[in-house]
């Protein structure tokens, strides 16, 4: 061992005495952490995770639902490695290849005329999204109208980002708390939850944008699934009509596909299920799996031309980050993308998706599973109280839950701090590439905590 690895190798509680000591978690009561501190991951190849103890788990959610080429691709670190040594770095106010040729990939991959905003995160393609919107209304309109259209339509229980844009997005009252007022300008309605309610979500979308008075509505962004806020999947007719009504008052749609991008849902893209296409797109986990961060805003050339106008004006999209087209992720996300399609990955995540949720059938039987649903390799368990009710399962049950699968080495997701009284759906989104078996152990995880936990009573069949 040489000098510069021994401050990666430290013992295992010397690195958590630093991590308490210096590292912000997210989403975590840090209280809490000295107690129970965070598994520290040393290492990770397909579908497991691994602490340099060499305790192993089950990545049931693929990192945060990104990693689909699974973990620990050394082609992927080879790529990054040469791209690194020939370029490291250069903006996009110049250009180079691996940009070009990731750009000319997705435009390739929707089938459309677009431009490609990369950059570096899911808020951040969002961000650009919003920016994008009103500018294009301020400059263009597509109703001739100019000026006026500013307001962007959100959901409730919808996620698009942490940083104040996206967040003003977002439709998730626990994430929102202590950060508002936030960004002015943004309106909620109603996303399909079929479980729970019948209501007709197009037509409330369109009510919404009649008494705001379609002439201030820029934009309506959602998630084709709501990934966060519950694994919402909507009725058929739901994106169909979503796009008529946008078409119908000159409202642009954005897809947010930062989840459902890249083969998750079992098609390429989410919104394919139901052959609608956007106006807008944004993309960012699955994009380069998690190898590096990066992220996409793909804006058809129709809304792009708008941007046109002379050298010394104001047209252009005055827009930059720093880090926007890097190189290495760049060229990262392109090999990955190759993954994605030479392995099949698409075809494979629909397939498991299937099977998955055929394993997870016999859970129904189970008094607090109150609804099983996915798409693809994107699937949630709805935890209720009471079946009959409805009920959601109270945070710390579900939170148990959760625990118990990490304790049999199986990584599950859960609602968490989203809508109020709403942190009740386990999700499991492990990497395309799981096995059959691995997949049958994630279920058999989640079954068992569920009986542990929540050990049926008279009105269902106990294991115990
Ligand atoms: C649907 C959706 N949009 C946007 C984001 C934000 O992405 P990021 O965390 O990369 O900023 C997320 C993150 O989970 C997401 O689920």
């Amino acid at each position: 061992m040489n000098d510069q690895d021994s401050e990666l190798t430290a013992s295992a509680p010397e690195l958590t005495a630093l991590d308490l000591e210096n590292l912000w978690h997210p989403l975590v009561q840090h209280r809490d952490l000295a107690g129970a501190p965070p598994r520290c991951i040393d290492r990770a190849e397909g579908s497991y995770l691994y602490d340099a103890a060499g305790n192993r788990w089950l990545d049931a959610v693929a990192g945060i639902w990104c990693v689909n080429v699974g973990h620990g691709r050394s082609e992927l670190a080879d790529v990054a490695r040469e791209q690194m040594s020939r370029l490291a770095f250069a903006p996009l106010t110049m250009s180079h290849e691996p940009a070009i040729r990731l750009a000319t990939k997705l435009v390739d991959l929707l089938g459309y005329p677009s431009k490609v905003y990369i950059s570096n995160s899911g808020s951040e393609a969002n961000e650009a999204a919003f920016k994008i919107v009103r500018q294009y209304h301020a400059q263009a309109g597509r109703d001739g109208s100019g000026l006026g259209r500013y307001k962007i339509i959100a959901r409730y229980r919808g996620y698009h980002g942490n940083t104040l844009g996206a967040l003003s997005a977002t439709g998730q009252a626990e994430r929102r708390m202590g950060y508002e007022p936030l960004v002015p300008g943004f309106v909620f309605t109603s996303a399909p939850d079929p479980y729970r309610e019948e209501t007709d979500c197009a037509k409330a979308l369109e009510q919404t944008i009649l008494r705001e008075g379609a002439e201030t509505v820029a934009a309506f962004i959602m998630e084709p699934i709501i990934a966060g806020g519950g694994i919402l999947i909507p009725p058929d007719d739901y994106l169909p009509r979503v796009r008529e009504i946008c078409d119908r008052y000159g409202v642009l749609l954005i897809l947010d596909e930062v989840v459902t991008g890249f083969g998750r849902t079992g098609k390429m893209f989410g919104h394919q299920h139901w052959e609608v296409e956007p106006d807008i797109i944004t993309f960012a986990k699955g994009i380069a799996s998690g190898y590096m961060p990066l992220a996409a805003t793909v804006v058809r050339n129709e809304i792009f031309d708008a941007f046109s106008g002379p050298a010394d004006g104001m047209n252009h999209f005055r827009h930059i980050n720093t880090y926007a087209g890097h190189p290495v992720a760049t060229a990262v996300a392109l090999r990955n993308i190759e993954i994605v399609e030479r392995e099949g990955l698409v075809d494979r995540s629909a397939k498991m998706g299937e099977f998955v949720l055929r394993a997870l059938a016999p859970l129904k039987a189970h008094p607090n599973v109150g609804d099983i649903r996915g798409r693809g390799l994107l699937v949630g368990v709805e935890l209720v109280e009471d079946r009959a009710s409805r009920e959601p399962l109270s945070a710390d049950k579900a939170a148990r839950v959760v625990a118990h699968c990490a304790e049999q080495g199986v990584i599950i997701g859960c609602t968490t701090n989203t809508t109020p009284g709403m942190s009740n759906v386990v999700i499991l989104a492990p990497p395309l590439t799981i096995s059959e078996e691995e997949a049958r152990t994630m279920v058999a995880a989640l079954d068992a905590a569920l009986y542990k936990e929540l050990p049926a009573n008279d009105s269902g069949p106990s294991r115990e």
